[in-house]
């Protein structure tokens, strides 16, 4: 691997994990009562995602829709078979349970987007409708066309979903 490469790699590790911390941030500081700050870190969110698909697609790697989904399916396959639950058993030997309540969430989550993509990786090209998708704002579970009435992963109920056209 070329040094520019892996300096790629790390900078688009880095600018997505402060589009993360920045969404984080910007949400604390509405829940504070500081609307201008919470505006900041949501532009600067903004800004570090423009930063990070940049750095992404210099790297390469935003190929056909095909190779991307089964991209998508290796990654949440190995997420939901391999590292989840390596880590469930760290978090259980340690006893932390905000650490056993986050992974279990996401160990969940991901089962179902391994099978989402592989059903769209299946489909491509030969889709028949189009539909909404519904997501958890506590868990993240993902559900197409409806929200229900209870998430099955964490109990939310459906007002809560956020709504993804
Ligand atoms: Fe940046
Ligand atoms: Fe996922
Ligand atoms: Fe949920």
């Amino acid at each position: 691997m070329t040094k520019s490469l892996e300096d790629l790699k790390a900078a688009f590790a880095g600018e997505s994990q402060a589009n993360r911390k920045y969404v984080a941030f910007a949400r604390k500081a509405d829940q504070e009562g500081h609307p201008q700050v919470a505006r900041l870190f949501r532009a600067a969110a903004e800004a570090e995602t423009v930063h990070a698909i940049n750095h992404f697609i210099a790297m390469g790697e935003v190929k056909s829709t095909a190779e991307n989904l089964q991209t998508a399916v290796a990654g949440e396959h190995y997420e939901a078979a391999t590292m989840y639950p390596d880590f469930l058993k760290d978090a259980n030997a340690e006893d932390d349970k905000k650490a056993i309540r986050t992974f279990s969430y996401a160990l969940e989550v991901e089962k179902i987007h391994e099978q989402l993509y592989t059903e769209a990786l299946a489909n491509l090209g030969k889709e028949t409708e189009e539909y909404d998708y519904y997501v958890c704002p506590v868990c993240g579970y993902t559900h197409p066309r409806n929200a229900p009435e209870r998430c099955p992963i964490c109990n939310a109920p459906a007002e809560r979903f956020i709504h993804i056209k």
